[in-house]
């Protein structure tokens, strides 16, 4: 089994009679480049927030790796690091004094570790900017380098993307894929585009008015011709065993079925069951993760 390195249960956050996020589970295993997609307004850095302990969640649990952060000290917090919305610097530093101020303030010990991390993000030759000067492509780097100091294990990366250029972007997501592969960070995107999720993330959730639609692994989830049909029944185990004969995959959800299908073999399998006198209640096409998506944001 694969270490979780952050499993939520159930979560919740509702700000008077809003609820922003409604009973959200999902986990992230340690090396994943997890996505966090979604329209504008679905819950995204709402729910980035809690796992911070920037707020507090109205019900659920959050561990990170198998500490519940409710009433922990915070200290989990050290091996996280976060860029939430736009990073803040003093415009007036160069790119290192914006780095130095931060690493005094954590405390840390190993003053060589803001050369490295401005070489990560490929800002040495920099260094001595004034970040007022900088593109937004470069402070975006300037924020994932601040979030690389304290070595962490974790990095969260709510919409790093926003307001880049192409060129912006695709720096951004070679970056990512670096600390990722060649450090072994884990990382957390989000982003309110599935392309740019698709691109980078091996598993993705995706989320609507503060709900969770699907969470999986991206290839499976962007795989069109393999069809979800969702069956109901007074007999599940039936349908359970006519899909095991016919070798088709499917799981059992609560009052359902749902199974993976090849488009063309529906209107046979749906006959077949028929012949076989299983009771269906209901048999329904449950639409592509593209199609649920664009759907979505319409
Ligand atoms: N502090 C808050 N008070 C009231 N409503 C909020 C607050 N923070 C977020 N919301 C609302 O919660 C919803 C989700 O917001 P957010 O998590 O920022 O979405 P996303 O990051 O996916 O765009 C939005 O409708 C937003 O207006
Ligand atoms: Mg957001």
């Amino acid at each position: 089994m694969k270490d979780k390195i952050l499993d939520i249960s159930n979560l919740c956050k509702n700000f008077g009679d809003f609820t922003a996020v409604n009973d959200i589970s999902l986990h992230v295993n340690k090396g994943d480049i997890y996505g966090f997609l979604g329209p504008n307004g679905a819950g995204k850095s709402t729910t980035l927030r809690m796992v911070l302990g920037l707020i507090k969640p109205s019900n659920g649990v959050i561990l990170i790796n198998g500490e519940n952060i409710s009433g922990s000290k915070r200290k989990y917090l050290n091996s996280i690091g976060a860029l939430i919305e736009k990073p803040d610097f003093y415009k007036n530093l160069s790119a290192f004094d914006n780095l130095k101020i931060l690493y005094k303030m954590s405390r840390l010990k190993n003053i060589n570790k803001i050369k490295d991390v401005l070489n990560e993000v490929d800002l040495w030759d920099k260094r001595n900017q004034k970040v007022g000067g900088f593109s937004q492509g470069m402070k975006q780097r300037l924020g994932i380098a601040q979030t690389l100091i304290h070595d962490p294990s974790l990095i969260i990366l709510d919409e790093p993307s926003n307001g880049l250029d192409p060129q912006g972007q695709a720096d951004m997501r070679s970056l990512i894929l670096k600390i990722n592969k060649e450090m072994g960070i884990t990382v957390i995107i989000s982003s309110h585009i599935l392309s740019e999720i698709e691109k980078i993330s091996n598993r993705m959730v995706v989320i609507n008015n503060g709900q969770k639609i699907v969470e999986g692994n991206v290839e499976e989830l962007m795989q069109n011709e393999l069809l979800k049909v969702s069956f109901k029944s007074s007999d599940l185990k039936l349908i359970g065993s006519f899909l095991t004969n016919k070798k088709i995959q499917y799981e059992n959800k609560n009052d359902c079925i749902i199974a993976q299908i090849n488009q063309e073999n529906i209107p046979q399998i749906l006959k077949q069951m028929v012949e076989s006198n299983i009771s269906i209640s209901e048999a329904k096409q449950m639409r592509t993760l593209e199609e649920l998506f664009l759907g979505l944001i319409k």
